[in-house]
């Protein structure tokens, strides 16, 4: 796995502390809210499992499975609901859990249909964000590091479904998907 990395991006240390700073942040912010964490599988699950216990206030969590992207390294723009939530919004305070913002069209349209489900108020955080990348405006209220435009893996963010379980993230030499 780890001979497929060109460069280490975040080590665990870096990221241990960047979910720390995220947290206390979300603590300060949500003090006496209703916080409902929406996290979309895979990717951000190990991001959402780290931070959730960031955040010392009561909390929901909620998992969405969303597709947008097939195999390859680039969207495809068309986002398509493959699981949804049960739970109701009205009155909650929901915090959308992202990994990485790219194009934007995943969080674009989750936080368009989330908006009409009359929650009190709806903000993203994300792990990464690739400003460079953008072809939707999308509102971030939490970024954790805004990364250059190349294609990074682990903390649960992969290629081709593998390496998720990598702790630390990292680019992925382009060899390993241009073949
Ligand atoms: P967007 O809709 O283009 O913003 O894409 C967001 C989703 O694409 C993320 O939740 C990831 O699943 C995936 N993605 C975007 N960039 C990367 C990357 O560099 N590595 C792995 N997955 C990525
Ligand atoms: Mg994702």
């Amino acid at each position: 796995m780890v001979n497929d990395i060109r460069e280490v991006l975040l080590t665990k240390e870096e990221i241990e502390k960047l979910v720390k700073d995220l947290g206390a942040r979300i603590t300060e912010d949500y003090k006496g809210k209703n916080l409902f964490l929406i996290t979309v599988l895979k990717g951000a699950s190990v991001f959402m499992a780290d931070l959730m216990r960031a955040i010392d206030l009561p909390c929901e969590i909620e998992f969405m499975v969303l597709s947008s992207y097939g195999s390859g390294t680039t969207s495809t723009g068309s986002v398509k609901i493959v699981k949804d939530i049960d739970l109701p919004l009205e009155g909650k305070d929901v915090l959308v859990v992202e990994d990485i913002l790219d194009t934007g069209y995943t969080l674009d349209f989750l936080f368009n249909l989330l908006k009409k489900r009359n929650p009190n108020s709806v903000e993203i955080c994300t792990l990464l964000d690739k400003p460079e990348r953008r072809k939707v405006q999308v509102a971030a209220k939490y970024i954790g590091r805004e990364i250059p435009d190349e294609f990074v893996v682990g903390y649960g963010l992969d290629y081709d479904e593998k390496y998720r379980n990598m702790p630390f993230i990292g680019i992925l030499k382009p060899e390993v998907y241009s073949n």
